[in-house]
């Protein structure tokens, strides 16, 4: 770190725990970069409660707070050594303000203040994530109000199996990324609490008013039994859970994505798209393969953070010091995936015409014949039957016919229409016919398309709300260490 700091000494370990060839393993002080702010503001939330309930006097709090504005100043880069960035913070704030500065670290622990700092900083992080999903949703919106007449194949097992349109298709992952949304909303509830004022994990005999600190930091509420306000880390599983969630939802999108393109169904644009350093001529949509990867390392980081939270016994253990990485890891990877996921999806060109021609490959309109069929009086189970056994012979009117003769002994003709049959083969009007609830039908669509925007208005404002009751108390922070000017 400084050099300033190569001189001065680390307020926790001094000098019986001052160096050995641990040092640098036992310290997260490179890793803390991430909480630096945050540990700024917990050190001043706490300096003002202390001098607000007189455990600490108010000159005292005063020196203190500038020290912790010039500290901020510096940055983390000019911290002084130190086991970890509160150990740091605290020593540069004794080489300003003297011995005296050691009353900021009254009444609290480093394991009630690093559990507060990772809160403090990962609902910024989950509303960032949150924010980018709620702007890969529009352009899903946006894409698919484009597209609510595009017809195209339907797969499953990757095999043609009905009719759809691409907005059918996008709004799928609308409606999934929806859900990702509430998940993290979800999270952010359990995040945003605070533990401060659980001290080592036993609490403290001074008098402390925990409320009052949350309230300082913006927290919704206080996690009142010490131990577990300390020790517990259930915020970052649920948090890397609904990123690994969300990426898995992405890592679907990637997928197809990768798919269409090959079958020409799609182009991404030059921006999401790489080439080859030998062949000439590719275009390859890395991107999408990235995003697909980005499952991976989340699922990968939830695993790793579960093993490393599993079977530790109460209370505060160094453990902890390598779970919330994962968390940071996994948000940060997420929220790249979603952002290049919604680019690519944005400036893609679907091409119409291919689609068009693909959407009745493989018989994709069977279904809508046996559905006809079924309508018409025939059990459903029959009408399968027959048009399975249609389909080994071909796709058309006269393989219908034949299979009428076959399997029910007489003409299609004594069920249905020829013109209704034609129609229900028809990709089109076969997707049109499918207007149930949530169903590809240009009207269903239109009415999903209409919720979809509505869901996603509504959670644009319970994320705005969750930023303003946090500016509004990161403004009321701010105010009171003015006060102390
Ligand atoms: N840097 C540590 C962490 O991230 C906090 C230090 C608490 N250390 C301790 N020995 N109790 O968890």
């Amino acid at each position: 770190m400084s050099e300033q700091g190569e001189e001065s000494q680390d307020v926790v370990r001094r000098e019986r725990f001052s160096g050995g060839p641990a040092r640098e393993f036992l310290s997260s002080l490179a890793a803390d970069e991430r909480i630096f702010a945050a540990d700024i503001a917990v050190d001043r939330a706490h300096v003002v409660m202390l001098a607000e309930q007189g455990i600490i006097d108010e000159a005292d709090a005063a020196d203190i707070l500038d020290a912790l504005a010039e500290v901020e100043d510096a940055g983390h880069g000019a911290l002084p050594d130190g086991e970890d960035v509160h150990a740091a913070i605290e020593t540069a704030v004794i080489e300003r303000v003297g011995a005296r500065g050691g009353k900021m670290h009254t009444a609290r622990s480093r394991n009630d203040e690093v559990a507060t700092c990772i809160r403090y900083r990962l609902r910024e992080d989950v509303l960032d994530v949150a924010e980018t999903v709620l702007e890969a949703r529009e352009v899903l919106a946006e894409v698919a109000a484009a597209n609510g007449e595009t017809v195209m194949p339907g797969f499953t097992h990757l095999q043609p199996a009905q009719p759809t349109t691409v907005a059918h298709y996008l709004l799928s992952y609308e409606s999934a990324l929806s859900r990702d949304t509430e998940r993290l909303l979800d999270a952010y509830e359990r995040v945003n609490r605070s533990p401060l004022g659980a001290a080592a994990f036993a609490g403290t005999p001074f008098e402390v008013d925990r409320e009052r600190v949350a309230d300082l930091l913006g927290f919704e509420s206080v996690i009142e039994n010490s131990m577990d306000a300390a020790s517990t880390r259930d915020f970052l599983v649920e948090t890397t859970a609904a990123a690994a969630a969300l990426a898995t939802t992405l890592s679907g999108l990637a997928e197809d994505l990768v798919v269409f393109s090959n079958k020409g169904y799609v182009e991404l644009s030059d921006d999401y798209s790489s080439t080859s350093s030998i062949m000439p001529q590719k275009k390859n949509p890395d991107t999408m393969e990235l995003v697909r990867a980005a499952a991976g390392d989340t699922s990968a980081g939830l695993n790793a953070l579960l093993t490393v939270l599993k079977g530790l016994p109460r209370a505060y253990n160094r453990d902890l010091q390598r779970a919330h990485p994962h968390a940071f890891e996994a948000v940060d990877a997420v929220a790249e995936a979603t952002e290049v996921a919604a680019g690519a999806v944005a400036t893609a060109d679907w091409k119409e015409d291919v689609l068009a021609e693909a959407a009745g490959e493989g018989f994709s309109t069977a279904t809508g014949v046996a559905d006809l069929l079924a309508m018409a009086g025939l059990p459903f189970r029959t009408a399968h039957e027959m048009v399975a056994q249609a389909a080994e012979e071909g796709s058309d009117y006269e393989a219908l016919e034949a299979a009428a003769q076959e399997v029910l002994g007489e003409s299609l003709s004594e069920h249905v229409d020829r013109e209704a049959v034609e129609a229900a083969l028809d990709p089109e009007q076969s997707v049109a016919s499918r207007d149930s609830l949530g169903g590809p039908a240009p009207d269903a669509v239109e009415a999903a398309l209409e919720r979809a925007v509505a869901g996603v208005e509504s959670d644009i404002g319970a994320l705005e709300t969750k930023r303003e009751g946090l500016a509004t108390a990161a403004g009321r922070l701010d105010t009171e260490v003015s006060s102390y000017d």
